[in-house]
């Protein structure tokens, strides 16, 4: 594409979106997500008072997101010592909620430990309380920052590869504002090629089967004012075909010692076909989201969620109230699979983008260095 053909952008700058605040009524602290199986229809606010409904709103997915899961894990474990319940309870009950983003036993961990050190110092049950949620807030910080070097570090990259140009990229699932303390992983270098006047377009896969791309993801584009248009997760083929994707940018739930990224499910068939097409496959995500303590990408337990996700559309308030009452589009009793990830090798990455900078090829030595380089800090 010729450089005459980059458009000065539209660029709303529309209010941050209110995704998780930490709150303290007469009542006693409480946790306030956007509940984010409400949108787009309606932006409501469900507000936890203690850890198991925490765990709740994080099964059903109305806080969901790796980054984001990490923040209210660590929110979680501070609400719970806030409110005088076992803390270590809660921390197993918060880190087993979802088993594959490595983000939620990250940021739980982290502020059950920073507790159990204010503890073991001899802080008060108050003291102690006040020393975790310090700690949330000081991930919920950083993950912030995080997110504005990682859009940095992705538009250079996509200068690298592809320079002078304009883009339309293609993305899988929801990365944005909704799963950070920032604007997001994949998406927030969406955002800033689009604030650069570079987007051409916003290709986003609907994602099924709870439309996370759909109803989220499409639900930022057009708050941000850029180009967008959805499409069927199986459509993308013909796109590539068309030669209508610049680059693939997803995020990533975990990524494993070897390169290998668990992303939402359909994450992979879009890697190969990129590779088919000489696209470039990037992945954004913190070094939070990697797992130096899983060898192997096979090794990524992967969430396997109910069949009824697939034999029924579930309109966004059934998913809130744990699923059900959706319209039926299969027989009835017909068996479905439903893994909620799937598994991209590395040799199918281009690069992988992080806060503290970008892997390419992705190789495991290359991931241990940047870890390395990530605790130096
Ligand atoms: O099941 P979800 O909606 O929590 O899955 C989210 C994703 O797969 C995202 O792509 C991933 O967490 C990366 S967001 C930084």
């Amino acid at each position: 594409m010729a450089d005459q053909d980059v458009h000065s952008p539209v660029v709303n700058e529309p209010p941050a979106l209110p995704v998780l605040r930490w709150d303290e009524p007469p009542e006693g602290p409480v946790l306030v997500l956007l509940d984010q199986t409400r949108l787009p229809a309606e932006e409501v606010e469900l507000v936890c008072t203690d850890v198991p409904a925490l765990v709740r709103a994080i099964r059903s997915l109305a806080v969901r997101g790796a980054p984001l899961l990490g923040i209210a894990g660590g929110y979680g474990v501070a609400l719970a010592a806030a409110r005088g319940y076992d803390v270590v309870e809660a921390a197993g009950l918060l880190e087993r909620a979802r088993p594959t983003a490595v983000n939620l036993g990250y940021g739980v961990r982290r502020v059950a430990t920073a507790y159990r050190a204010a503890a073991g110092k001899g802080a008060g049950p108050e003291e102690a309380a006040a020393a975790a949620l310090a700690e949330a807030r000081a991930l919920h910080r950083e993950d912030a920052l995080a997110s504005g070097r990682m859009a940095e570090y992705g538009t250079a990259l996509l200068e690298e590869l592809l320079p002078g140009r304009g883009y339309q990229l293609l993305t899988h699932c929801n990365t944005g504002a909704l799963v950070s303390g920032g604007e997001g992983t994949a998406f927030a270098v969406a955002l800033r090629v689009h604030r650069q006047g570079r987007l051409r377009r916003l290709w986003v896969d609907e994602t099924r089967p709870l439309l996370q791309g759909a109803r989220l993801t499409a639900y930022e584009a057009a708050r941000s004012g850029m180009a967008y248009s959805l499409l069927t997760d199986s459509a993308a083929g013909s796109l590539f075909a068309a030669g209508e994707v610049d680059a693939v940018l997803i995020g990533a739930d975990r990524i494993a010692a070897d390169g290998s990224v668990a992303n939402k499910v359909g994450s992979y068939p879009l890697a190969v076909l990129a590779k088919y097409h000489h696209v470039p496959f990037i992945v954004v995500a913190p070094t939070t989201t990697v797992d130096m303590n899983t060898a192997e990408g096979t090794s990524i337990i992967v969430e396997q969620r109910s069949g009824q996700e697939v034999t029924e559309l579930t309109p966004p308030r059934a998913v809130s109230a744990g699923g059900g009452g959706g319209m039926v589009v299969a027989p009835l009793g017909a068996p479905a699979y439903n893994p909620a990830f799937d598994i991209t090798p590395p040799e199918l990455i281009t690069a992988i983008v992080t806060e503290e900078g970008v892997i390419s090829p992705v190789t495991g030595v290359g991931l241990a260095e940047l870890c390395a380089r990530s605790s130096q800090v």
